[in-house]
């Protein structure tokens, strides 16, 4: 077991419990350069790896997507030592074949979102300092991937999908039927409010990070398709059992994994891409 790995959990809409963990330590009052992660984060293990847990939204879903302070959370997670990240997160199908209740595996994202900071190199005082040109591709890890969709295969009963390009959306509103129909001849499969920016943070943190979506509506793609954000949380919690036994399972290979030359690797990418002059 590769003893310095810690795994952040980025729990999304409808993920409320912190006794996934054992051995858990409440972290409270966390300031970063950027202001106040959405929520206390949790320290703990699952069989025996460490992880640190943080809510996206806040434990009692405080902070719409739109608002959240997501460079705060990656930081928090950072300074917590934090090596590589899973996120859970749900999502709505556009596309027949993605029905609600499975697990999605993404592989690509587009960001249409409007008014969210999307780099910690922002020249404000106090902040990371430089020019920074993150290569996007890939966007996801490709070895956290790797052992999702094996977790995914092993674990019973669980549909799931090895890859979409998820479409990030501004929101907090739902998107119209015509958008939907740009985004799937976009080539997108599954919409979303909260890829963008996490993603592209923990790549400049130098963060291996990979998202598991749970499809919680599919009628977007469906002409009179109306979501009920009631029921968004409704089917992430009755699926949540299944993605949380598909964590389970990669954070147990996470820990048998070495991962000394990955994150060198990464680290060296990650400095090349702030430009020297
Ligand atoms: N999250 C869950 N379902 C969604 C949808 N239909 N559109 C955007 N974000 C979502």
């Amino acid at each position: 077991m590769s003893s310095a790995i810690r795994v952040g959990i980025i729990g999304g809409s409808g993920f409320d419990r912190s006794d996934i963990l054992t051995n858990r330590v409440e972290h409270e009052n966390i300031e970063t350069p950027y202001g106040k992660p959405s929520d206390n984060l949790v320290s703990g293990t699952i069989n025996g790896v460490q992880c640190v847990l943080c809510f996206r939204h806040g434990r009692h879903h405080s902070f719409n997507p739109s608002r959240l302070n997501y460079r705060a959370n990656l930081w928090a997670l950072k300074q917590l030592g934090v090596n590589v990240i899973l996120a859970t997160t749900a999502v709505g199908s556009i596309s027949p074949d993605f029905i609600r209740g499975t697990l999605v595996v993404f592989d690509n994202f587009v960001d249409t979102t409007k008014f969210r900071p999307n780099t910690f190199y922002d020249h404000e005082p106090g902040h990371l300092q430089g020019v920074m040109h993150m290569s996007m591709h890939p966007p996801y890890d490709r070895e956290l991937r790797q052992l999702l969709l094996q977790s995914c295969a092993e674990t019973p009963d669980v549909a799931f999908k090895d890859k979409s390009t998820v479409v990030v959306i501004e929101g907090p509103q739902f998107s119209t039927y015509a958008e939907n129909k740009v985004y799937m001849s976009w080539g997108c499969t599954t919409i979303g409010m909260t890829q963008a920016p996490e993603t592209v943070l923990a790549k400049e943190l130098g963060i291996p990070y990979a998202a598991l979506g749970i499809v919680t509506d599919d009628i977007c793609w469906k002409e009179d398709g109306i979501v009920d954000p009631n029921e968004v949380i409704t089917i992430f919690k009755a699926t949540f059992p299944k993605a949380m036994e598909v964590l389970r399972r990669t954070i147990t290979k996470i820990g048998e994994k070495d991962w000394t030359e990955i994150l060198e690797t990464i680290r060296n990418r990650t400095e090349e891409a702030v430009m020297k002059h």
